[in-house]
Protein backbone atom coordinates (compact mmCIF):
# COMPACT_ATOMS: atom_id res chain seq x y z
CA UNK A 1 0.00 0.00 0.00
CA UNK A 2 0.95 3.47 -0.87
CA UNK A 3 -0.12 7.05 -0.02
CA UNK A 4 1.12 10.24 -2.03
CA UNK A 5 2.01 13.07 -0.06
CA UNK A 6 2.13 16.72 -1.41
CA UNK A 7 4.22 19.32 0.26
CA UNK A 8 6.19 16.50 2.34
CA UNK A 9 9.33 18.27 2.50
CA UNK A 10 7.34 21.41 4.49
CA UNK A 11 6.90 22.19 7.92
CA UNK A 12 3.61 19.86 8.46
CA UNK A 13 4.18 17.92 5.58
CA UNK A 14 8.10 16.60 6.43
CA UNK A 15 6.36 15.61 10.25
CA UNK A 16 3.93 13.82 8.91
CA UNK A 17 6.24 11.98 6.58
CA UNK A 18 8.74 11.22 9.34
CA UNK A 19 5.91 9.95 11.63
CA UNK A 20 4.10 8.06 8.90
CA UNK A 21 7.37 5.86 7.97
CA UNK A 22 7.98 5.47 11.78
CA UNK A 23 4.65 4.58 12.34
CA UNK A 24 3.33 2.57 8.96
CA UNK A 25 4.65 -0.44 6.78
CA UNK A 26 3.20 1.66 3.90
CA UNK A 27 5.29 3.46 1.16
CA UNK A 28 5.14 7.06 1.03
CA UNK A 29 5.76 9.02 -2.42
CA UNK A 30 6.84 12.76 -1.22
CA UNK A 31 5.94 15.13 -4.00
CA UNK A 32 7.39 18.29 -3.26
CA UNK A 33 8.24 21.33 -5.46
CA UNK A 34 11.36 22.51 -3.00
CA UNK A 35 10.40 25.76 -2.86
CA UNK A 36 11.95 28.09 -0.04
CA UNK A 37 9.75 26.51 2.55
CA UNK A 38 10.58 22.91 1.22
CA UNK A 39 13.69 21.11 2.88
CA UNK A 40 15.29 17.92 2.39
CA UNK A 41 17.25 17.82 5.46
CA UNK A 42 13.63 17.55 7.36
CA UNK A 43 13.63 14.09 5.89
CA UNK A 44 18.11 13.22 6.36
CA UNK A 45 16.52 10.60 8.68
CA UNK A 46 14.52 8.61 6.02
CA UNK A 47 16.79 9.57 2.96
CA UNK A 48 18.10 6.09 2.42
CA UNK A 49 14.61 4.29 3.53
CA UNK A 50 12.94 2.24 0.87
CA UNK A 51 9.24 3.32 2.00
CA UNK A 52 10.14 6.72 1.28
CA UNK A 53 10.46 8.35 -2.46
CA UNK A 54 11.10 11.54 -2.49
CA UNK A 55 10.30 13.83 -5.69
CA UNK A 56 11.19 17.38 -6.94
CA UNK A 57 8.31 18.34 -8.59
CA UNK A 58 5.02 20.81 -8.39
CA UNK A 59 1.49 19.60 -8.22
CA UNK A 60 0.60 21.79 -11.07
CA UNK A 61 2.30 19.21 -13.50
CA UNK A 62 -0.18 17.11 -14.43
CA UNK A 63 2.14 14.55 -16.51
CA UNK A 64 4.60 13.90 -12.90
CA UNK A 65 1.32 13.46 -11.27
CA UNK A 66 0.00 11.01 -13.59
CA UNK A 67 2.57 9.61 -14.16
CA UNK A 68 3.42 9.23 -10.50
CA UNK A 69 -0.35 8.10 -9.77
CA UNK A 70 -0.04 5.14 -12.72
CA UNK A 71 3.51 3.83 -11.08
CA UNK A 72 2.59 4.22 -7.65
CA UNK A 73 -1.22 3.27 -7.57
CA UNK A 74 -1.69 4.97 -3.98
CA UNK A 75 -4.76 4.26 -1.93
CA UNK A 76 -4.64 7.73 -0.47
CA UNK A 77 -3.59 11.85 -1.75
CA UNK A 78 -2.69 14.16 1.46
CA UNK A 79 -2.23 16.96 -0.05
CA UNK A 80 -0.07 19.95 2.30
CA UNK A 81 1.30 21.11 -0.46
CA UNK A 82 0.78 25.21 -0.52
CA UNK A 83 2.37 28.57 -0.33
CA UNK A 84 1.65 29.04 3.56
CA UNK A 85 2.83 32.15 5.09
CA UNK A 86 0.41 35.36 5.17
CA UNK A 87 3.12 38.06 5.32
CA UNK A 88 4.39 36.59 2.26
CA UNK A 89 0.91 36.38 0.85
CA UNK A 90 0.54 40.46 1.47
CA UNK A 91 3.53 41.59 -0.86
CA UNK A 92 3.09 38.81 -3.49
CA UNK A 93 0.04 36.72 -3.73
CA UNK A 94 0.41 35.59 -7.26
CA UNK A 95 2.20 32.35 -5.94
CA UNK A 96 -0.59 31.85 -3.66
CA UNK A 97 -2.96 31.82 -6.51
CA UNK A 98 -0.83 29.45 -8.55
CA UNK A 99 -0.05 26.59 -6.10
CA UNK A 100 -3.15 26.86 -4.03
CA UNK A 101 -5.98 27.32 -6.36
CA UNK A 102 -4.50 26.78 -9.70
CA UNK A 103 -1.91 23.61 -8.54
CA UNK A 104 -5.14 22.77 -6.52
CA UNK A 105 -6.98 21.84 -9.37
CA UNK A 106 -5.10 20.54 -11.15
CA UNK A 107 -3.71 17.94 -8.80
CA UNK A 108 -7.77 16.91 -8.32
CA UNK A 109 -8.12 16.49 -11.94
CA UNK A 110 -5.12 14.20 -11.90
CA UNK A 111 -6.57 12.89 -9.14
CA UNK A 112 -10.18 12.20 -10.32
CA UNK A 113 -8.50 10.36 -13.74
CA UNK A 114 -6.60 8.36 -11.31
CA UNK A 115 -9.63 7.21 -9.19
CA UNK A 116 -12.13 6.81 -12.09
CA UNK A 117 -10.37 4.50 -13.44
CA UNK A 118 -9.53 2.19 -10.77
CA UNK A 119 -11.05 -1.27 -9.85
CA UNK A 120 -14.69 -0.97 -7.92
CA UNK A 121 -12.72 -2.02 -4.26
CA UNK A 122 -9.87 0.31 -4.55
CA UNK A 123 -11.70 3.14 -5.84
CA UNK A 124 -13.90 2.85 -3.11
CA UNK A 125 -11.18 3.20 -0.19
CA UNK A 126 -9.41 5.21 -2.58
CA UNK A 127 -9.49 8.69 -0.08
CA UNK A 128 -8.11 12.91 -1.18
CA UNK A 129 -7.49 14.76 2.13
CA UNK A 130 -6.70 17.97 1.42
CA UNK A 131 -5.03 19.77 4.34
CA UNK A 132 -6.88 23.27 5.09
CA UNK A 133 -6.77 25.82 7.68
CA UNK A 134 -8.88 27.66 10.08
CA UNK A 135 -8.06 31.11 8.81
CA UNK A 136 -10.93 30.15 5.65
CA UNK A 137 -13.38 31.64 8.24
CA UNK A 138 -11.86 34.96 9.24
CA UNK A 139 -11.69 36.51 12.48
CA UNK A 140 -13.50 36.34 15.47
CA UNK A 141 -14.21 38.80 18.21
CA UNK A 142 -13.57 38.21 21.98
CA UNK A 143 -16.14 36.69 22.86
CA UNK A 144 -17.62 35.13 19.52
CA UNK A 145 -17.72 30.92 20.15
CA UNK A 146 -14.70 28.99 18.43
CA UNK A 147 -15.22 28.20 14.88
CA UNK A 148 -17.24 25.41 14.07
CA UNK A 149 -17.35 23.34 11.08
CA UNK A 150 -20.66 25.18 10.10
CA UNK A 151 -19.20 28.77 10.01
CA UNK A 152 -19.76 30.85 7.10
CA UNK A 153 -16.32 31.82 5.26
CA UNK A 154 -14.98 34.76 5.40
CA UNK A 155 -10.94 34.70 4.36
CA UNK A 156 -9.55 38.08 5.05
CA UNK A 157 -5.82 37.86 3.26
CA UNK A 158 -4.81 36.75 0.48
CA UNK A 159 -3.29 33.32 2.34
CA UNK A 160 -6.42 32.85 3.65
CA UNK A 161 -9.12 33.42 0.30
CA UNK A 162 -6.66 31.00 -1.62
CA UNK A 163 -7.09 28.25 0.72
CA UNK A 164 -10.55 29.17 0.74
CA UNK A 165 -10.84 28.89 -2.89
CA UNK A 166 -8.76 25.64 -2.97
CA UNK A 167 -11.52 24.33 -0.32
CA UNK A 168 -14.38 25.16 -2.47
CA UNK A 169 -12.70 22.95 -5.57
CA UNK A 170 -12.40 20.22 -3.36
CA UNK A 171 -15.74 20.54 -2.10
CA UNK A 172 -17.19 20.63 -5.63
CA UNK A 173 -14.96 17.87 -6.83
CA UNK A 174 -16.85 15.60 -4.60
CA UNK A 175 -20.51 16.66 -5.16
CA UNK A 176 -20.07 16.87 -9.14
CA UNK A 177 -17.43 13.74 -9.65
CA UNK A 178 -17.86 12.23 -6.68
CA UNK A 179 -14.08 12.01 -5.49
CA UNK A 180 -14.04 11.08 -2.03
CA UNK A 181 -12.56 13.34 -0.25
CA UNK A 182 -12.30 14.53 3.33
CA UNK A 183 -10.77 18.23 4.12
CA UNK A 184 -9.34 19.53 7.78
CA UNK A 185 -9.03 23.08 9.13
CA UNK A 186 -6.44 23.36 11.80
CA UNK A 187 -5.49 25.85 14.16
CA UNK A 188 -1.32 26.98 13.93
CA UNK A 189 0.91 25.00 14.51
CA UNK A 190 3.93 24.78 15.90
CA UNK A 191 7.18 22.31 16.51
CA UNK A 192 10.47 21.14 15.34
CA UNK A 193 11.45 21.76 11.62
CA UNK A 194 9.10 25.27 11.10
CA UNK A 195 10.48 27.86 9.11
CA UNK A 196 12.11 30.83 11.46
CA UNK A 197 9.53 32.88 9.54
CA UNK A 198 6.18 31.96 11.50
CA UNK A 199 5.85 33.42 15.07
CA UNK A 200 6.95 31.13 17.24
CA UNK A 201 10.69 29.59 15.18
CA UNK A 202 11.45 33.22 14.58
CA UNK A 203 11.17 34.20 18.09
CA UNK A 204 13.50 31.82 18.85
CA UNK A 205 16.15 31.82 16.57
CA UNK A 206 16.12 35.81 16.60
CA UNK A 207 16.78 35.74 20.72
CA UNK A 208 19.40 33.65 20.52
CA UNK A 209 21.10 35.89 17.72
CA UNK A 210 20.60 38.76 20.02
CA UNK A 211 18.04 40.11 17.70
CA UNK A 212 14.45 42.14 18.41
CA UNK A 213 11.57 40.14 19.22
CA UNK A 214 9.45 41.62 16.47
CA UNK A 215 5.63 41.53 18.02
CA UNK A 216 3.08 42.96 15.31
CA UNK A 217 0.54 45.90 16.32
CA UNK A 218 -0.05 45.65 20.49
CA UNK A 219 0.74 42.03 20.57
CA UNK A 220 -2.97 41.36 21.64
CA UNK A 221 -4.17 39.22 18.72
CA UNK A 222 -5.10 35.42 19.77
CA UNK A 223 -3.94 32.46 17.65
CA UNK A 224 -4.84 28.49 19.31
CA UNK A 225 -1.74 26.53 19.18
CA UNK A 226 -1.36 23.04 18.16
CA UNK A 227 1.22 21.19 18.34
CA UNK A 228 2.82 19.37 14.72
CA UNK A 229 2.41 15.72 15.70
CA UNK A 230 -0.87 16.65 16.92
CA UNK A 231 -2.17 17.67 13.52
CA UNK A 232 -0.14 14.62 11.90
CA UNK A 233 -2.23 12.32 14.00
CA UNK A 234 -5.22 14.05 13.28
CA UNK A 235 -4.63 13.87 9.42
CA UNK A 236 -3.91 10.46 9.85
CA UNK A 237 -6.85 9.61 12.26
CA UNK A 238 -9.37 11.57 9.38
CA UNK A 239 -7.97 9.75 6.41
CA UNK A 240 -8.87 6.47 8.47
CA UNK A 241 -11.94 6.83 9.47
CA UNK A 242 -13.38 10.56 8.24
CA UNK A 243 -16.72 10.39 6.04
CA UNK A 244 -16.00 10.87 2.37
CA UNK A 245 -17.14 14.96 2.14
CA UNK A 246 -17.24 15.66 5.55
CA UNK A 247 -14.90 18.50 7.17
CA UNK A 248 -12.89 18.18 10.52
CA UNK A 249 -12.03 21.24 12.58
CA UNK A 250 -8.41 20.46 14.33
CA UNK A 251 -7.21 22.50 17.31
CA UNK A 252 -5.59 22.16 20.58
CA UNK A 253 -8.01 23.75 22.84
CA UNK A 254 -5.18 26.50 23.64
CA UNK A 255 -5.79 29.98 22.59
CA UNK A 256 -2.95 32.47 23.51
CA UNK A 257 -2.71 36.58 22.85
CA UNK A 258 0.68 37.13 20.84
CA UNK A 259 2.36 38.72 23.45
CA UNK A 260 1.89 35.27 26.08
CA UNK A 261 3.47 33.57 23.18
CA UNK A 262 6.88 35.50 23.11
CA UNK A 263 7.08 35.40 26.28
CA UNK A 264 6.99 32.37 27.35
CA UNK A 265 9.45 31.82 24.73
CA UNK A 266 12.08 33.91 26.13
CA UNK A 267 11.40 32.32 30.06
CA UNK A 268 12.30 29.09 28.31
CA UNK A 269 15.28 30.24 26.85
CA UNK A 270 16.11 32.44 30.22
CA UNK A 271 15.96 28.65 31.84
CA UNK A 272 17.62 26.70 29.06
CA UNK A 273 19.77 29.07 27.84
CA UNK A 274 20.40 32.24 29.95
CA UNK A 275 21.86 35.24 28.19
CA UNK A 276 25.55 36.03 29.24
CA UNK A 277 24.36 39.54 31.15
CA UNK A 278 22.10 37.39 32.96
CA UNK A 279 18.53 39.45 31.68
CA UNK A 280 15.97 38.25 30.34
CA UNK A 281 15.30 37.33 26.42
CA UNK A 282 11.99 39.39 27.07
CA UNK A 283 14.40 42.85 26.83
CA UNK A 284 15.10 41.64 22.87
CA UNK A 285 10.66 42.31 22.77
CA UNK A 286 9.94 45.05 20.02
CA UNK A 287 6.20 46.39 18.58
CA UNK A 288 6.36 46.63 15.09
CA UNK A 289 4.22 48.33 12.56
CA UNK A 290 0.67 45.64 12.49
CA UNK A 291 0.57 43.54 9.23
CA UNK A 292 -2.42 44.69 7.43
CA UNK A 293 -5.81 43.51 7.87
CA UNK A 294 -4.46 41.42 10.55
CA UNK A 295 -7.15 38.84 12.05
CA UNK A 296 -7.66 39.57 15.21
CA UNK A 297 -8.33 35.77 16.94
CA UNK A 298 -8.25 32.44 15.56
CA UNK A 299 -10.33 29.82 17.87
CA UNK A 300 -11.33 26.09 16.52
CA UNK A 301 -13.91 23.92 18.15
CA UNK A 302 -12.91 20.48 17.76
CA UNK A 303 -15.54 18.57 19.42
CA UNK A 304 -16.66 17.05 15.97
CA UNK A 305 -12.74 15.23 15.38
CA UNK A 306 -13.64 14.28 19.48
CA UNK A 307 -17.16 12.93 19.22
CA UNK A 308 -17.38 11.38 16.01
CA UNK A 309 -13.36 10.12 15.47
CA UNK A 310 -12.23 9.74 19.07
CA UNK A 311 -9.12 12.14 18.62
CA UNK A 312 -7.95 14.25 21.14
CA UNK A 313 -4.05 16.38 20.97
CA UNK A 314 -1.42 14.73 23.49
CA UNK A 315 0.19 17.81 24.41
CA UNK A 316 -0.30 20.55 26.03
CA UNK A 317 1.06 24.08 24.76
CA UNK A 318 3.49 23.91 27.85
CA UNK A 319 4.44 20.58 27.30
CA UNK A 320 4.66 21.33 22.87
CA UNK A 321 6.60 24.46 23.95
CA UNK A 322 8.94 23.54 25.94
CA UNK A 323 9.68 20.49 23.05
CA UNK A 324 9.81 22.90 20.61
CA UNK A 325 12.39 25.39 22.15
CA UNK A 326 14.35 22.53 23.05
CA UNK A 327 14.40 21.60 19.59
CA UNK A 328 15.33 24.67 18.50
CA UNK A 329 18.40 24.31 20.98
CA UNK A 330 19.20 20.75 19.90
CA UNK A 331 19.93 21.41 16.32
CA UNK A 332 21.65 24.79 15.14
CA UNK A 333 22.90 22.88 12.30
CA UNK A 334 19.62 22.88 10.76
CA UNK A 335 18.31 26.26 11.50
CA UNK A 336 21.81 27.52 10.30
CA UNK A 337 20.97 26.04 6.93
CA UNK A 338 17.35 27.55 6.14
CA UNK A 339 18.80 30.76 7.40
CA UNK A 340 20.36 30.92 3.62
CA UNK A 341 21.08 33.95 1.35
CA UNK A 342 16.96 34.14 0.22
CA UNK A 343 16.08 33.66 3.90
CA UNK A 344 17.80 36.82 4.99
CA UNK A 345 16.62 39.03 1.83
CA UNK A 346 13.06 38.08 3.09
CA UNK A 347 13.82 39.35 6.97
CA UNK A 348 14.59 42.84 5.62
CA UNK A 349 12.23 43.30 3.34
CA UNK A 350 9.88 42.38 6.05
CA UNK A 351 10.92 44.26 9.13
CA UNK A 352 13.39 47.08 8.20
CA UNK A 353 12.27 50.38 9.71
CA UNK A 354 9.32 48.32 11.00
CA UNK A 355 9.73 49.14 14.36
CA UNK A 356 7.04 51.56 16.26
P1 LIG B 1 5.25 25.09 4.59
O1 LIG B 1 5.26 26.40 3.87
O2 LIG B 1 6.21 24.83 5.69
O3 LIG B 1 5.45 23.90 3.53
C1 LIG B 1 4.82 23.88 2.27
C2 LIG B 1 5.53 22.84 1.41
O4 LIG B 1 4.85 22.78 0.14
C3 LIG B 1 6.99 23.19 1.12
O5 LIG B 1 7.80 22.05 1.29
C4 LIG B 1 6.97 23.61 -0.35
O6 LIG B 1 8.19 23.32 -1.03
C5 LIG B 1 5.81 22.79 -0.89
N1 LIG B 1 5.19 23.38 -2.09
C6 LIG B 1 4.84 24.68 -2.27
N2 LIG B 1 4.30 24.84 -3.49
C7 LIG B 1 4.29 23.61 -4.09
C8 LIG B 1 3.84 23.12 -5.35
N3 LIG B 1 3.29 23.93 -6.27
N4 LIG B 1 3.97 21.79 -5.61
C9 LIG B 1 4.54 20.96 -4.70
N5 LIG B 1 4.99 21.37 -3.51
C10 LIG B 1 4.86 22.68 -3.20
O7 LIG B 1 3.75 24.91 5.07
P2 LIG B 1 3.19 24.18 6.38
O8 LIG B 1 3.17 25.12 7.50
O9 LIG B 1 3.85 22.86 6.52
O10 LIG B 1 1.68 23.96 5.92
C11 LIG B 1 1.28 22.77 5.22
C12 LIG B 1 -0.21 22.85 4.91
O11 LIG B 1 -0.94 23.00 6.13
C13 LIG B 1 -0.60 24.05 4.05
O12 LIG B 1 -1.58 23.63 3.13
C14 LIG B 1 -1.17 25.06 5.04
O13 LIG B 1 -2.15 25.86 4.42
C15 LIG B 1 -1.79 24.12 6.07
N6 LIG B 1 -1.87 24.67 7.45
C16 LIG B 1 -0.76 25.19 8.06
C17 LIG B 1 -0.87 25.65 9.37
C18 LIG B 1 0.34 26.20 10.11
O14 LIG B 1 0.19 26.69 11.24
N7 LIG B 1 1.55 26.13 9.57
C19 LIG B 1 -2.08 25.59 10.04
C20 LIG B 1 -3.19 25.06 9.38
C21 LIG B 1 -3.07 24.58 8.09
P1 LIG C 1 2.20 33.49 11.92
O1 LIG C 1 3.15 32.54 12.57
O2 LIG C 1 2.67 34.23 10.70
O3 LIG C 1 0.84 32.69 11.62
P2 LIG C 1 -0.62 33.25 11.12
O4 LIG C 1 -0.48 34.62 10.60
O5 LIG C 1 -0.93 32.27 10.04
O6 LIG C 1 -1.52 33.16 12.31
O7 LIG C 1 1.77 34.57 12.99
C1 LIG C 1 1.15 34.20 14.21
C2 LIG C 1 0.75 35.48 14.91
O8 LIG C 1 1.95 36.17 15.29
C3 LIG C 1 -0.03 36.43 14.01
O9 LIG C 1 -1.02 37.09 14.80
C4 LIG C 1 1.01 37.42 13.54
C5 LIG C 1 1.98 37.47 14.71
N1 LIG C 1 3.39 37.77 14.34
C6 LIG C 1 4.09 38.78 15.00
O10 LIG C 1 3.55 39.46 15.91
N2 LIG C 1 5.39 39.02 14.65
C7 LIG C 1 6.01 38.32 13.66
O11 LIG C 1 7.20 38.60 13.35
C8 LIG C 1 5.30 37.26 13.00
C9 LIG C 1 5.94 36.43 11.92
C10 LIG C 1 3.99 37.01 13.39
Amino acid sequence: MTVLVTGGAGFIGGNFVLDWVAGSGEQVVNLDKLTYAGNLETLASVAGNRRHVFVQGDIGDRSLVERLLAEHRPRAIVNFAAESHVDRSIHGPGEFIRTNVVGTYDLLESACGYWSGLPQAEKDAFRFLHISTDEVYGSLGPSDPPFAETRRYEPNSPYSASKAASDHLVRAWHHTYGLPVLTTHCSNNYGPYQFPEKLIPLMIVNALAGQGLPVYGDGLQVRDWLYVTDHCSAARRVLEAGKPGETYNVGGWSEKPNIEVVKTVCALLDELRPRQDGTSYARQITFVADRPGHDRRYAIDARKLECELGWRPAETFETGIRKTVRWYLDNPEWVANVRSGAYREWVTRQYEGATT
